[in-house]
C-alpha cells in the first residue's frame, strides 16, 4: 500500500477526495491535515472531522493547519462552497478530538516515523506544505512525491483573473513547493475541469446508499454555480489527485518546467508552464492534461459501493 498524507480544505470536492482515498485498498491514509482555503481553518477542520465521522473512519487522525496564507490575506470561497465550506449535506458532529499537534508538526512526525517514503496529497492552498518544507528541509527525502490539485497551464481559471484558486490563495507557498526539488505531480484545471460527474449521473450515486447519497448531495450544492454557467456536470477537482494514485492510467501526463508568477498585477498565482520546453529548463512537474472521465466516475461509484459492504 502507498502511504499518503492528505492536506485539504473541505470543500465539496475535497470531501469526495477523502471518500475515495479512504476506500482505496491501494492507499494507506496516515492522516489528514487541514488548510485554510475554501473556508476558514476552523470550518475546514470541522468539515474534515465531520466527513470522517460520516464515513465511519474515526481512526484517521486529523490535525489543524495554519490560520492564514504565508504573506497574503485569508481569501475564502464561500461563493462556491457556502458559509460552512460544505453547505448541502448534513454532517454528523465530530466525536474524535483533533490531534494535539499542529498540521506541520503532525506531518513532520508522520514522515519521520514512516519506513516507506510518503506521498503528500494537497488539495487546498499549499501553506502547510511550504511551512513543512521550510522548517524540516531534511524530511524532503522522506517524501516520495507531492501529488496536488492546483494550477492550470492552458486550461482556465477558478481564482481571480488567470490563476487557479489553490495557488492564488497562497502563491508564495506554492512557489516554495514548486521550487523545492521534491517531485511534483500536478492535476490542475487543464484536466480537472473535464473530470466531471454529469448531472444525470447523480442518480447512479444516490441508488448506492448512504455514501453515494452524500456524494450526490455534494454535487447538488457544488453544481449550482456550474449549472448557472451552462456546464453539464461538476468538476470533481480534488478527487483527481487521489484517482491518479489509485490508477495513473486514467490520465495523460506531460513533464515540463512550471513556475509560479509572483509579480503579475492580474496573473499573480498563475502556474506558468513551458509546454514546448522553449527555455530548455529542467522539468520540475508532471502535469495532467486529460482524463478518462467515464472510468473516473466508475472509480467513484465503486468507492461508494465499498462503504456499503462495510
Ligand atoms: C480548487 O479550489 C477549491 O475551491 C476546490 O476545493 C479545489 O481544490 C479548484 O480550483
Ligand atoms: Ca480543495
Amino acid at each position: 500500500r502507498i502511504p499518503i498524507l492528505m492536506d485539504c480544505d473541505p470543500g465539496h470536492d475535497d470531501a469526495i477526495a477523502i471518500m475515495l482515498a479512504l476506500a482505496a485498498e491501494k492507499l494507506e491514509v496516515l492522516g489528514i491535515t487541514t488548510a485554510c482555503g475554501n473556508q476558514t481553518i476552523e470550518k475546514t477542520t470541522k468539515n474534515a472531522q465531520g466527513i470522517c465521522e460520516l464515513l465511519g473512519k474515526r481512526e484517521i487522525p486529523i490535525a489543524q493547519g495554519r490560520k492564514a496564507p504565508l504573506l497574503t490575506p485569508v481569501y475564502t470561497a464561500g461563493i462556491a462552497h457556502g458559509d460552512s465550506g460544505l453547505d448541502g449535506p448534513q454532517l454528523p458532529n465530530p466525536v474524535v478530538p483533533l490531534a494535539e499537534e499542529s498540521a506541520v508538526e503532525f506531518l513532520a512526525e508522520k514522515l519521520m516515523k514512516s519506513e516507506k517514503p510518503v506521498v503528500i496529497v494537497p488539495t487546498g492552498p499549499l501553506t502547510n506544505i511550504a511551512t513543512l518544507l521550510l522548517c524540516y528541509p531534511h524530511l524532503k527525502e522522506k517524501i516520495d512525491k507531492i501529488v496536488l490539485m492546483g494550477g492550470s497551464i492552458v486550461g482556465g481559471c477558478s481564482g481571480r483573473g488567470a490563476s487557479e484558486f489553490n495557488i492564488m490563495v497562497d502563491p508564495y507557498a506554492a512557489d516554495i513547493v514548486y521550487t523545492s526539488g521534491v517531485p511534483i505531480v500536478m492535476l490542475g484545471l487543464d484536466v480537472t475541469n473535464d473530470t466531471t460527474i454529469q448531472f444525470e449521473e447523480k442518480d447512479d450515486f444516490r441508488k448506492i446508499g448512504k455514501i453515494g447519497t452524500f456524494v450526490a448531495e455534494l454535487v447538488d450544492f457544488f453544481g449550482r454555480g456550474f449549472e448557472m454557467i451552462g456546464w453539464h456536470g461538476v468538476p470533481i477537482h480534488d478527487a483527481c489527485a487521489v484517482a491518479y494514485l489509485i490508477d495513473p492510467s486514467l490520465f495523460t501526463m506531460k513533464k515540463m518546467s512550471v513556475q509560479i508568477d509572483l509579480e503579475g498585477e492580474y496573473t499573480m498565482g498563475s502556474t506558468v508552464g513551458d509546454f514546448y520546453n522553449v527555455e530548455g529548463k529542467e522539468a520540475n512537474v508532471l502535469v495532467g492534461l486529460s482524463s478518462d472521465r467515464e472510468r473516473f466516475v466508475k472509480l467513484l461509484l465503486e468507492a461508494c459501493q465499498s462503504y456499503e459492504k462495510g
